[in-house]
């Protein structure tokens, strides 16, 4: 391919507007005439979804060739070991290389608001420096083998009801310091060769036309030269895209928008300078996409990579009396269908097939450990099964120990939409409910992409969260809990103890507009901050060794400080400690979290030994965002500096007096008051929060029509309105019925999970969001004949129907 900026000079405008518009579902477009090639994308973010002829951007998310699961962002998060995110991003890259794609849509780096996010799985944690840091390492680690990424989904994209539609009103603090942040760390260290901006809005402005964060802070501050893409589906006015630096739009396939392109050229709305701009950023991905294709893949090497991934990041939550690990030689009884049908991955768009599956039964029966199973519940219900308890109950009276296998399921948690509570499945706590009076000895091993209630945890004996583990997952699991590895993961988002300890308990995905009233109190900001009790803080976890922490010393230089300390492993098995380093800023106007996380490290001590650990924090990292100099500023006064092994479980601290030349602002004064206490936050009403982030709502532009292109399906209440979300739901019923006709196993299950997803995200989905991100499946033609016909413009609606689709 020639250089593009000799390419540039070539192309007609119209070929310009085709290469700005993709082709659906995975590609870019080609121009033959020039020898631009087209590259090819596949979903990430923590396997490789390569899709089968059959499969769409829509349905069939489950048609794809089998690669390897690893486990998914909130599980590998847990290992608190960013090597780990290299080593799977290099795996990724190789398999991205071995059937022929050119980047991987990954890492999803969004900041966990709220428990009940649908997606929290696939993403890190509810730190920004967590999240980044892993962010960090995928893409360095895919980007090794000349493969691309696209760090998804530029921003504040942390709930999935209203997906489509939804708006983030978000404070320029916890932007920055929160939401932005794991972003711009990643954009900085990492170089990634695309981002993908979200489907919501953010502070008025769809993100696929917000220019302040496509183009203000991401380019013109935080320098990023890559190329940024569109959500699936995330475009609403090409040209406004465009225009707000918006490069690409995917999938594409609809030729109105290429029009829209060059409309807008020739009438002067758009110009050609920015229009040239993305096609650059097109031209250089395209070039830049050249990793040579491997005819071998070492798929067995990724399993155990997969596994030894699990087995650092699952974390014990409980162990009673060192009750684990346990005795490999002893008959136990298994009770929970998750033992064979286990859950290792979430749902929706990262679904992959996986190459090879490990279930806890097939690991404990490589182990030819002795055990009754009896299922208890049916992962594939929500609802009391009678039947099922009554036999898990009658074994149980007669066990000793009961090795119970539960969690959430795909049912209750996925992408495309938000949980409606944090409990766990009714036939799950119906059957906890029964087995607890029995007084056995429970471990309960847990399942699940986000944090559960668990109003019985003193009734457990063990529990051992084995997050999604990926493929391997039955294997790491068995390894643990039969004393072969020392668990060594901690949380990367804190347990509440009841949903309405969550600070947006109320707010949460409640309606289309999200007011982030509690600023930069997110995790276990909050929690420490305003002395909320949890079940488990951010930071927990538990090792069959036990680790001391002392002699803490501080040095400090004018760029860095450094924290020194020792750790002791007094049991007799080595282990994994990961110890963590929280500051906290002096007292002043700027309200501040209690603390938050500066560093962490990961460190393996044999038993019986010791060892020295140093922290180290740059100066810069320990500033705050100013609203009124829009920049980053460094607080004198006392710092406090500790460490420990959680949030909440400080050992050693120490206070260091630092100096800086920066003067605060003042407008965080007048706000400081609705920070002050967890009341004062509560009562912070929706006109305060609008004032306080200077929320200008755009004037609604009136249509004559009730219903635009916009408005969602489940909103269309004429006659033909409610026809057409019909027969859309009757589409994804039909593929949820045909996934049903199938035989039992785990393509029968991906179809089912895949059927669910797409009847989930029907209702919030718009003509509009439906026609652009099908890919071509619904022309835009017949979504505006649809619209026409909603309108009960039935004549408009047949000239649509009668409109030869444009090209
Ligand atoms: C998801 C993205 C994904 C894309 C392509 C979207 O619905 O939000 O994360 O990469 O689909 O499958």
């Amino acid at each position: 391919m020639e250089k593009p900026e000799i390419l540039i000079k070539k192309l007609t405008i119209e070929e310009k507007a085709h290469l700005l518009c993709g082709i659906a579902p995975m590609h870019t477009f080609a121009v033959e005439r020039l020898g631009i090639p087209a590259i090819s994308f596949s979903d990430g973010p923590h396997g490789v979804r390569k899709m089968t002829e059959t499969g769409d951007s829509l349905s069939g998310l489950s048609d794809s060739l089998p690669t390897t699961c690893f486990p998914p962002a909130a599980t590998s998060a847990c290992s608190f070991n960013p090597k780990n995110l290299y080593e799977m991003g290099k795996a990724l890259g190789e398999e991205c290389r071995y059937y022929d794609i050119d980047l991987l849509l990954g890492p999803a780096i969004n900041i966990q608001r709220n428990p009940l996010c649908g997606r929290n799985f696939e993403y890190f944690s509810e730190d920004p420096k967590l999240a980044g840091d892993m962010g960090i390492e995928l893409v360095k680690g895919v980007q090794s083998q000349g493969i691309g990424t696209s760090v998804k989904h530029f921003a504040c994209n942390s709930n999935e009801n209203f997906r489509m539609d939804g708006e983030s009103v978000v404070d320029e603090r916890a932007l920055r310091e929160i939401y932005l942040k794991a972003f711009e760390s990643v954009v900085s260290y990492a170089k990634p060769t695309t981002l993908m901006c979200a489907y919501n809005k953010l502070n008025g402005d769809f993100c696929s036309e917000n220019k302040w964060l496509l183009t203000d802070v991401l380019r013109d501050e935080w320098g990023f030269e890559g190329l940024v893409m569109s959500d699936w589906g995330a475009v609403k006015d090409r040209d406004k895209g465009v225009d707000a630096g918006l490069d690409l739009e995917m999938p594409g396939s609809v030729y109105h928008n290429v029009q829209v392109i060059i409309d807008a050229i020739e009438n002067g709305t758009l110009s050609i300078d920015k229009v040239d701009k993305a096609v650059l950023n097109v031209l250089n991905l395209v070039a830049k996409e050249n990793a040579s294709k491997i005819d071998e893949c070492d798929f067995d090497k990724h399993d155990k990579l997969s596994m030894d991934i699990a087995l650092d990041s699952a974390v014990l939550l409980k162990n009673e009396n060192d009750i684990l690990p346990l005795d490999i030689h002893k008959k136990y009884l298994v009770i929970g269908d998750f033992f064979k049908t286990m859950r290792y991955q979430g749902s929706g768009s990262s679904l992959i097939n996986p190459h090879k599956l490990t279930t806890p039964e097939d690991a404990f029966n490589t182990r030819g450990i002795k055990y009754d199973f009896v299922r208890g519940y049916k992962v594939s219900e929500i609802n009391q099964n009678r039947n099922c308890e009554d036999r898990a109950i009658k074994k149980a009276k007669e066990a000793d120990l009961i090795i119970y296998f539960g969690g959430q399921s795909d049912y209750v948690e996925s992408e495309g939409f938000d949980r409606t509570n944090m409990k766990l499945a009714d036939n799950q706590i119906q059957l906890m409910q029964r087995l607890i009076p029995l007084k056995k000895k429970i471990v309960f091993v847990m399942f699940g992409g986000s944090p559960v209630e668990l109003p019985f945890e003193n009734d457990m004996s063990a529990i051992l969260n084995m997050m999604l583990p990926g493929q391997a997952g039955g294997e790491a699991c068995a390894k643990l809990l039969f004393g072969e590895s020392n668990p060594c993961g901690k949380l990367a988002q804190t347990w509440p103890i009841n949903y309405s300890d969550v600070i947006n308990n109320k707010s949460y995905a409640a309606g289309p507009i999200q007011f982030y009233k509690e600023s930069v109190f997110v995790g276990y900001r909050y929690y420490n901050t305003f002395n909320v009790p949890v079940r488990y803080p951010f930071g927990y976890g538990l090792s069959y060794s036990n680790f001391w922490y002392t002699n803490l010393t501080i040095a400090s230089d004018s760029e860095k400080i450094t924290v020194s300390f020792e750790i002791e492993n007094r049991s007799k098995i080595g282990g994994k400690e990961i110890c963590q380093l929280y500051v906290s800023g002096p007292k002043s106007d700027v309200y501040k979290p209690l603390q938050e996380l500066r560093a962490y490290k990961k460190v393996y001590i044999e038993g019986k030994e010791k060892t020295a650990v140093s922290l180290s924090v740059n100066l810069n990292d320990l500033r705050y965002y100013d609203i009124d100099q829009h920049k980053w500023l460094l607080e004198s006064g006392e710092y406090v500096f500790k460490v420990g092994k959680s949030s909440e479980n400080i050992k050693l601290k120490q206070i260091l007096n630092i100096s800086s030349k920066d003067k605060p602002g003042n407008s965080l004064k007048q706000y400081k008051n609705h920070f002050s206490t967890k009341e004062n936050l509560e009562a912070m009403t929706d006109e305060q929060f609008k004032h306080m982030v200077n929320y200008k709502v755009e004037p609604v532009v009136k249509s004559k029509d009730k219903y635009t292109f916009e408005t969602p399906l489940k909103d269309l209440n004429s006659f033909w309105g409610k026809r057409i979300f019909g027969l859309a739901n009757k589409m994804g019923q039909k593929e949820y019925k045909r996934a049903c006709r199938l035989e039992d196993g785990p393509n029968k299950e991906a179809k089912k999970k895949s059927a669910i997803f797409l009847l989930k995200i029907i209702p919030d989905n718009s003509l509009r969001s439906f026609c652009y991100s099908s890919g071509g499946g619904l022309k835009y033609e017949t979504a505006q004949a649809l619209l026409a016909l909603a309108n009960g413009h039935i004549f408009k609606a047949l000239k649509w129907f009668c409109t030869k689709p444009q090209k």
